[in-house]
């Protein structure tokens, strides 16, 4: 499947990103059937703002070329943990692609990482850790939810990457994560409501000396009680931080540019009126964003050591 390496052209089954404008992106599964509201197998046909496509006209294309839609064209292309974070189906809030960076950053994960995730979610997350931890990696993620685990597992299934994940339903802050990953996790990462609750039954799975953990959450008061926690068990290097990305659009403006032969034929005094001091020109250029990107939540990372 696509999302565990390359291939050049799609087949039955693929998850395939679909491509029309920066806003307009979407995840179609490459299969002729598919069953309706009423559990009835019908065509498998996608609506888009562009027109409908019919899925199975998908198989055998080249991933990244140009389709036809009945009012437009778009581009098929391999997914990317990135690409499915923006268009996986939402199950809950998920984590997004700037906080992800930094995640994977300061946690310090690479190819052969052990790491814990709690909850799970919509595997956005997981997703990109999975391609951090390939091929000789481990993720075990946690989530209490028993239709969002059934969900996820499927999807890790139908994208090819079961082998490098352990999907576990089970509440993370009453029973921990299981005495057999105890000194196993070379990082941590919790995203839920109470992370506080999983911090004593972290510092029994991290590697010590330097396991690392992150948390992410939206207030700032479950960031107080986390660090608490974190800082009675033990942990040392607490450090918050907030992600805030900022997108710059290249465009092609009209734009003042100082005219410095005239600021030379002034000097010499030779017809300064003639030529003005600034002249609009048309230049390829970047437009900062008019709004600030929204809050999303804080990060808190910490480091086990043996004490
Ligand atoms: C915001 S979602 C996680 C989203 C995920 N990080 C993503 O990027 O898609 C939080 C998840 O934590 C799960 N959860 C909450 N409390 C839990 C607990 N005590 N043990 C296990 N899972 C829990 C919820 O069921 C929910 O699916």
């Amino acid at each position: 499947m696509s999302f565990n390496g390359y291939k050049d052209k799609i087949e039955e089954g693929d998850r395939v990103i679909l491509y029309l404008t920066i806003s307009n992106v979407y995840s179609i599964q490459a299969v002729a059937k598919t069953l309706n509201k009423k559990g009835v197998e019908v065509d498998n046909v996608f609506q888009t703002p562009y027109g409908a496509i019919k899925c199975i006209d998908l198989i055998g294309k080249c991933y990244g070329s140009k389709i036809s839609l009945s009012k437009g064209w778009g581009y098929v292309l391999q997914p990317t943990p990135e690409l499915w974070t923006l268009t996986l189906p939402h199950r809950t809030q998920i984590i997004y692609t700037p906080d992800i960076s930094m995640i994977i950053l300061q946690l310090e994960i690479f190819p052969g990482s052990v790491v814990i995730e709690s909850g799970t979610g919509s595997g956005s997350l997981s997703h990109a850790l999975i391609r951090a931890i390939k091929p000789t990696g481990h993720l075990y993620t946690f989530d209490f939810h028993e239709v969002r685990t059934q969900t996820v597992l499927q999807e890790f299934k139908d994208h090819g990457l079961s082998d490098y994940v352990s999907v576990i339903k089970q509440d993370v802050c009453m029973v921990g994560f299981g005495e057999e990953l105890n000194g196993k996790a070379d990082a941590i990462f919790l995203d839920l409501p109470l992370p506080w609750k999983a911090i004593s039954h972290s510092v029994k799975v991290l590697k010590k000396p330097g396991g690392r953990i992150c948390s992410f959450s939206p207030c700032i008061e479950q960031v107080q009680k986390t660090c608490t926690e974190l800082s009675e068990w033990g942990f040392q290097e607490i450090e918050t931080m907030e992600v805030l990305q900022t997108q710059y659009s290249v465009q092609t403006k009209n734009l003042p540019v100082m005219n410095l032969d005239f600021l030379k034929t002034k000097r010499n005094n030779d017809n300064p009126d003639e030529k003005r001091e600034r002249e609009n020109k048309s230049m390829l250029t970047c437009i900062a964003p008019s709004q600030m990107p929204g809050h999303t939540g804080y990060l808190t990372f910490a480091t086990l050591y043996p004490t």
